[in-house]
C-alpha cells in the first residue's frame, strides 16, 4: 500500500507492479482516466495513493471486461464514494469468480462423463451460461440474510408437532428449526457451500422433483424461496405429496394495488411489475397445498433483509450490499437500479421521501403483501 503524501511511484514501477504497459498507463493519462498527480523530484510525473486507487478501480474493471468509457462513468459517479464503489466492484468480482467456478464444476462433471464414453447433450453444454441465478448472486446473500425471530415463531407455529421437516429451497439454511430433524433441498451450489458447519444435510435438487418417497417427512417447509422456482405450482404439489404439512413463506402477487402497497416499487420501482407477469395468483398457491394464506407484518427493524425489509429504513436501500442479497435488484437490470437508487437519494435528501411517506414513522409493523401458506 502507498503510504504518506511524499510517498509516490514512477510511471515504470506503477506499471510493473500493475503488470500493465507504461503506453497503456500514458493513455489511461490521455484520456483522463487516471491522471498522476504528483511529480518526482526529477519533475516526472508520479502516482500518489489515490491516483493508485483509482488505477486499480479502473483495472479491476477492465478485468471484468467493462470498456474504457463505461469505467469512467464508473469510477467519476458522483452519486457513490469510495467505500460503496469498492462494494459495488467486489460483488462484481465476487459474481465473476462464482460464474467461472460453476463452469468449472459443469466441465469437469463432462469430463468425467466422458472418460467413461458418455457425451453431454447440447442442452447440457449450453445449460451453465444460464446458470442458476443464485450460482451467480448467491455469495452476496449472507451479508444482510438472516432469520427474523418473529417470523421464525410464525414458521415454528405452523409447523406444530412435526418432527421430520424438509426445508425446500433452503439457500444457506436461515429459519431452519434447530429443534426439529431437518432435512434441506438446495439446488445452488454456491448457497449449498454457504451453509454452516453442522447445518442440516442438504440434498441437490429442485422442488419440482423431489427426490423423496411421499409421505417422507411430517412438514415441508420453504422460505422466500417459491417466486424463483420454474414452476411454483408443480414444486408445491411436490411438498405436498412428500410431507403431511406444509409452510411456506411467501408473496402475493395479486391485486391492482400490489404496485401502491410499498413505496419502493410506486415511486421507484415500477418495472417491479414486469417481474411479476406469470406468476400464479395465490389462490393457485393455496390450492396447490390444500391450505389458507395468513399475512405476515413486516416489522420495522425486520432482521432478514429481503427485499421489502427496509421499509422504515429508506437510507438501507441506498447501500450496495443490501441490495446486492435481493434477487429483485439483479433481475430488474442494471438502469433500472440506477435510476431507482439515484431517484431514492435525491429524495431523501430534499425531504420529500419524508413528506410522502410521513405516517409510515408512526408504524411497528406493516402489510406488504406477504404471506404464510399453512396446509
Ligand atoms: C431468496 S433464497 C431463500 C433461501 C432461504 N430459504 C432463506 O430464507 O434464506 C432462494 C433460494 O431458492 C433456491 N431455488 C431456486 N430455484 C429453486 C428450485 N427450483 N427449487 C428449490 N429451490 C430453488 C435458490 O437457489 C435460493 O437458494
Amino acid at each position: 500500500m502507498v503510504g504518506g503524501v511524499e510517498e509516490h511511484l514512477t510511471v515504470g514501477r506503477v506499471a510493473e507492479l500493475a503488470g500493465v504497459t507504461v503506453r497503456t498507463l500514458h493513455h489511461y493519462d490521455e484520456i483522463g482516466l487516471v491522471r498522476p498527480s504528483a511529480r518526482t523530484a526529477a519533475g516526472y510525473r508520479a502516482y500518489a495513493a489515490p491516483d493508485v486507487e483509482r488505477l486499480r478501480e479502473v483495472l479491476a474493471y477492465r478485468r471484468l471486461g467493462f470498456g474504457l468509457r463505461e469505467i469512467a462513468d464508473l469510477v467519476d459517479d458522483p452519486a457513490t464514494d469510495a467505500v460503496a464503489r469498492l462494494w459495488r466492484l467486489r460483488g462484481l468480482l465476487l459474481q465473476q469468480r462464482d460464474r467461472a467456478a460453476a463452469m468449472v464444476t459443469a466441465m469437469d462433471r463432462e469430463l468425467a462423463a466422458r472418460m467413461r464414453g458418455i457425451r453431454t447433450t447440447p442442452e447440457e453444454q449450453l445449460k451453465v451460461f444460464g446458470a442458476q441465478l443464485y450460482d451467480t448472486i448467491g455469495s452476496a446473500y449472507p451479508a444482510t440474510r438472516r432469520t427474523e425471530p418473529r417470523i421464525a415463531a410464525r414458521i415454528r407455529d405452523a409447523l406444530g408437532d412435526a418432527r421430520t421437516v424438509l426445508n425446500v429451497g433452503a439457500g444457506t439454511g436461515s429459519y431452519e428449526p434447530a429443534d426439529r430433524d431437518v432435512v434441506a433441498v438446495e439446488p445452488s451450489a454456491v448457497m449449498r457451500a454457504q451453509r454452516p458447519v453442522g447445518a442440516a444435510p442438504c440434498v441437490a435438487a429442485s422442488a419440482e422433483r423431489l427426490p423423496f418417497a411421499d409421505r417422507s417427512f411430517d412438514a415441508a417447509m420453504a422460505v422466500s424461496t417459491i417466486h424463483h422456482w420454474r414452476d411454483p405450482v408443480a414444486g408445491l404439489r411436490e411438498m405436498r405429496r412428500v410431507a403431511r404439512r406444509v409452510v411456506v413463506f411467501t408473496y402475493d402477487a395479486g391485486g391492482t394495488d400490489r404496485l401502491q402497497r410499498f413505496w419502493l416499487t410506486r415511486d421507484y420501482l415500477p418495472e417491479f411489475t414486469g417481474l411479476l407477469t406469470d406468476w400464479p395468483s395465490l389462490a393457485d398457491l393455496t390450492q396447490a397445498i390444500g391450505g389458507r394464506a395468513e399475512p405476515v407484518l413486516v416489522p420495522w427493524d425486520c432482521a432478514d433483509g429481503f427485499f421489502e425489509a427496509y421499509w422504515r429504513r429508506p437510507e438501507a436501500y441506498l447501500d450496495d450490499h443490501v441490495r446486492r442479497a435481493v434477487s429483485v435488484w439483479t433481475k430488474v437490470g442494471p438502469q433500472a437500479e440506477r435510476r431507482a437508487v439515484d431517484a431514492l437519494r435525491e429524495d431523501l435528501s430534499s425531504g420529500r421521501w419524508a413528506e410522502r411517506n410521513r405516517h409510515l414513522l408512526a408504524l411497528d409493523a406493516a402489510e406488504l403483501g406477504l404471506r404464510l401458506l399453512v396446509a
